[in-house]
């Protein structure tokens, strides 16, 4: 690591961010003390469960991963073509680094000069993806920004010389609300100049027995998955629940395009939770909402973009017509 960081390939900077997010603690209070109860998905994402989210990426049924990954491939050369000789990529959140791969590959085969700039709260997932990458591609410049999403690219948009391309893949909008979505990505247009575009993932509508399978795969890893974030309740805040009594359910709302990832108690029961001074009362089949994830329809697409300040510029799609990926222009 030191010799790339003497050759000036390599720079990690922390943003403070603005506000302190609630606590874990203060979170699970809030949200299993209304009605209807529900977690945070932000709380989703600790070690195992960062581990078991690859595993989910990895499975038969969650097609969403293996068909952005076909897309992107596919098209990487078209959207250098937006792009003159040297851009700025910036990555919204760097789970694994499959994706930025094929994007980093595609660019530089090109002949594109490179910056990497990936923006995540995890500085250790930061550091492990950028070493890697740095011994890949020997041509490649990373600028790595440990912070939230928005600070990060308020950051950027001052360090950066050259335009942005900045990409949000994974579906990662489909777990806002709609309108919350908007609301983000018209943020991130406030920090776009005229040449910078906005790459995003977006999973569209389908048939109920397709997303249904997706997110309630026949392992049960993404019951587990779901599922830890009690694991994290019981071992951090004193909590006493027993995962055996809570059945997981994926039911897919046709009307309103969206998957529900519920926890539904199976019985009559008081759970403690010892940390927080706090009992949780649950009626038989009461759920505990965990996370959503939003379809969109392509017209969906395009009136979330025209919301937010924002055009498309290309829109790509597989065969099936599973999942998109967009190019947005700031208008
Ligand atoms: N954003 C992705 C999606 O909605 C990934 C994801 C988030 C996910 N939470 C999940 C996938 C829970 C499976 C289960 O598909």
């Amino acid at each position: 690591m030191h010799t790339l960081r003497e050759r000036n390939r390599f720079k990690l900077i922390g943003v403070r961010a603005e506000e302190q997010r609630a606590s874990f603690g203060e979170d699970v209070a809030q949200g299993l003390s209304r009605t209807p109860k529900r977690l945070s998905y932000r709380f989703l994402y600790d070690a195992e469960g960062s581990r078991l989210f690859e595993a989910i990426c990895a499975l038969p049924e969650y097609y969403p991963t293996r068909v952005e990954t076909g897309i992107l491939r596919g098209h990487v050369d078209a959207l250098g073509t937006s792009f003159g000789s040297a851009l700025w990529f910036v990555e919204l959140g760097s789970g694994s680094d499959r994706k930025a791969r094929i994007l980093i590959e595609g660019l530089l085969r090109r002949g594109k000069d490179v910056c990497y700039a990936p923006i995540d709260i995890s500085r250790h997932a930061l550091e492990k993806n950028c070493e890697a990458l740095l011994e890949t591609y020997p041509g490649l410049r990373i600028h790595a920004v440990a912070a939230d999403y928005l600070e990060g690219l308020r950051h950027l948009k001052s360090e950066s010389d050259g335009p942005m391309l900045v990409a949000w893949l994974g579906s990662s909008i489909g777990n806002l609300e709609r309108d919350d979505a908007v609301a983000f990505v018209a943020q991130v247009r406030r920090w776009m100049n005229p040449t910078d575009r906005f790459l995003v993932g977006i999973d569209l509508r389908k048939d109920a027995a397709i997303l249904e399978r997706a997110y309630r795969d026949s392992q049960g890893v993404t019951e587990r998955f779901i599922k830890n974030v009690l694991t994290r309740i019981n071992r951090e805040l004193g909590g006493h629940f027993d995962l055996e009594s809570m059945e997981y359910e994926a039911p897919y709302d046709g009307e309103a395009g969206r998957v529900d990832m519920l926890l539904t108690s199976k019985r009559r029961q008081d759970v403690p939770i010892d940390g927080l001074s706090l009992v949780v009362h649950l009626d038989r089949g009461e759920s505990i909402h965990a996370e959503s994830s939003y379809k969109y329809s392509r017209e969906e697409i395009a009136a979330l973009g025209r919301q937010a300040g924002m055009k498309l510029e290309a829109q790509w799609m597989d065969v099936s017509g599973w999942f998109s990926v967009n190019l947005f222009a700031p208008t």
